[in-house]
């Protein structure tokens, strides 16, 4: 070989070790933000077509009408307003939703289906009382998507995509109490920041504000953000952005992260994202731990709990937003249900100093 040749053969190998690491198929570009911005969505085209199938229905819903749930059986508590048919018809598809290989047996005793004394009937009569909840109550977010347990479980007992609280590190090893960092993880998108984020923002409604800055830049009561809380931050967002599969410029302008007005309206739907979440855990999950046996909890002996992969698992809308509910009124009843207090509007950024 010549020497010319040895260069071009080099050359030529760089060149494809180098394209070896891009991505070389097809990609779709959605614009997402105002003209102009570079605020785009950059997708590869075989991605969309992993977005989960539905199942479909166990069998045609039945016609309303009929004797009342409460009424044809004894210890009917909460779907006591929907008619018998119908009450057999969501019996069928939670199985098929949570337990399709054990059956109906995973929750009830054979010889008696009005006992309660199997646990995973408990969980899953106040997991139908969450659903119905998130089908009215969570509208700004859901909108008239709706879900169903399929949107969490997917055929499993336990939906794959969980959190709990993380083990309390020990203070006395060589390595010091590590407070959750530098340890990369799907949590926090194998990142280094800590994994301390989902308990600070996604507990209960009592959780962090979700902030880095400060609104004011002196000491005073009402600048409370602290470097702490910067990196919890950094660390949610990171999870939102690889939960539903989009980059920062879904929802920010990177001309500044914080101001409302430059966001775009999918931040607002995130806003109320962040709210549900918290209602889920705080209200419904973190209740049960009396209910689950201890196999069933974490390390801290907290029951599993959501973040936003849960129901999104890599896409901006769950099942590519086809919505199930529509075919199980049972679990989006049309009356009003729990009255959960009406969500705030996004508060708008100070501009005045205090
Ligand atoms: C994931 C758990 C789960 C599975 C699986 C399940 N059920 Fe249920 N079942 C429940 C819950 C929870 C209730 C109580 C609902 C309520 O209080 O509103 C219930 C109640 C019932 C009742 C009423 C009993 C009474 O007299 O109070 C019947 C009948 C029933 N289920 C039948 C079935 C059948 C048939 C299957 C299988 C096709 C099935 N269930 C599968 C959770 C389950
Ligand atoms: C927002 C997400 C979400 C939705 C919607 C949801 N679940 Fe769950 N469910 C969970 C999580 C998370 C757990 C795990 C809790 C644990 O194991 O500590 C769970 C656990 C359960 C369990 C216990 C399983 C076991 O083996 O221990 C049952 C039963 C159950 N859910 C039934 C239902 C039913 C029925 C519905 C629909 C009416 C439903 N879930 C809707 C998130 C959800
Ligand atoms: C799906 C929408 C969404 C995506 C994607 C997203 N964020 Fe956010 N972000 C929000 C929302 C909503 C808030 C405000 C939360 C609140 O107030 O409860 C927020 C808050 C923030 C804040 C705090 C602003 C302040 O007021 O102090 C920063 C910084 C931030 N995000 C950075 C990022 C970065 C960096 C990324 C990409 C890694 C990202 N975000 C991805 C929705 C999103
Ligand atoms: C209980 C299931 C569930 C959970 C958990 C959940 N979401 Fe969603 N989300 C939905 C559904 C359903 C839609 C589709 C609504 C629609 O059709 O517009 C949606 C839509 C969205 C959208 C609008 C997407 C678009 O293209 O318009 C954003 C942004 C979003 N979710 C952010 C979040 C964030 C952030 C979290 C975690 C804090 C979260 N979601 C947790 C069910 C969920």
């Amino acid at each position: 070989m010549t020497r010319t040749m040895l260069l071009r053969f080099g050359a030529a190998l760089a060149g494809a070790a180098l394209l070896g690491a891009c991505q070389l198929e097809t990609k779709s570009v959605q614009q997402t933000g105002f003209r102009g911005t570079g605020m785009d969505q950059v997708h590869l085209v075989s991605d969309k077509k992993k977005i989960g199938e539905v199942p479909a229905p166990p069998y045609d819903p039945p016609k309303p009408g009929g004797k009342p749930a409460r009424e044809a059986y004894q210890n009917v508590q909460v779907l006591g307003d929907i008619s018998e048919d119908e009450f057999s018809y969501t019996m069928a598809a939670i199985t098929q939703w949570i337990a399709p290989e054990q059956g109906c047996n995973y929750c009830h005793n054979p010889a008696n289906m009005a006992s309660d004394e199997i646990y995973t009937k408990k969980v899953a009569r106040r997991m139908l009382q969450m659903t119905r909840n998130i089908n009215t109550s969570w509208t700004q977010h859901v909108k008239q998507t709706g879900v169903t347990c399929y949107t969490c479980h997917r055929g499993q007992a336990i939906p794959s995509e969980n959190w709990a609280l993380p083990a309390a590190g020990n203070p006395d090893t060589i390595l010091g109490n590590k407070h959750g960092q530098n340890a990369p993880m799907v949590s926090t998108a194998y990142s280094s920041l800590p994994n301390t984020a989902f308990a600070k923002y996604l507990l209960n409604s009592d959780s962090s504000q979700i902030r880095v800055q400060s609104e004011y830049s002196h000491p005073s009561k009402l600048a409370t953000t602290s470097t702490m809380e910067t990196e919890g931050t950094y660390s949610l967002m990171m999870h939102t952005s690889t939960a539903l599969g989009v980059n920062c410029a879904f929802c920010h302008n990177a001309g500044s992260f914080q101001a409302w007005n430059m966001s775009t309206p999918k931040r607002v739907g995130a806003w109320y994202g962040y709210r549900m979440v918290r209602d889920i855990n705080g209200s419904y999950i973190t209740p049960l731990a009396s209910v689950f046996p201890k196999h069933r909890l974490g390390p801290m002996g907290d029951p599993l709990k959501v973040n936003c992969t849960t129901c999104h698992r890599g896409v901006n809308k769950p099942l590519g937003g086809v919505s199930m509910v529509k075919d199980y009124p049972a679990l989006r009843p049309s009356g009003p249900l729990v009255t959960a207090a009406a969500a705030p509007a996004p508060a708008a950024a100070p501009t005045k100093m205090p």
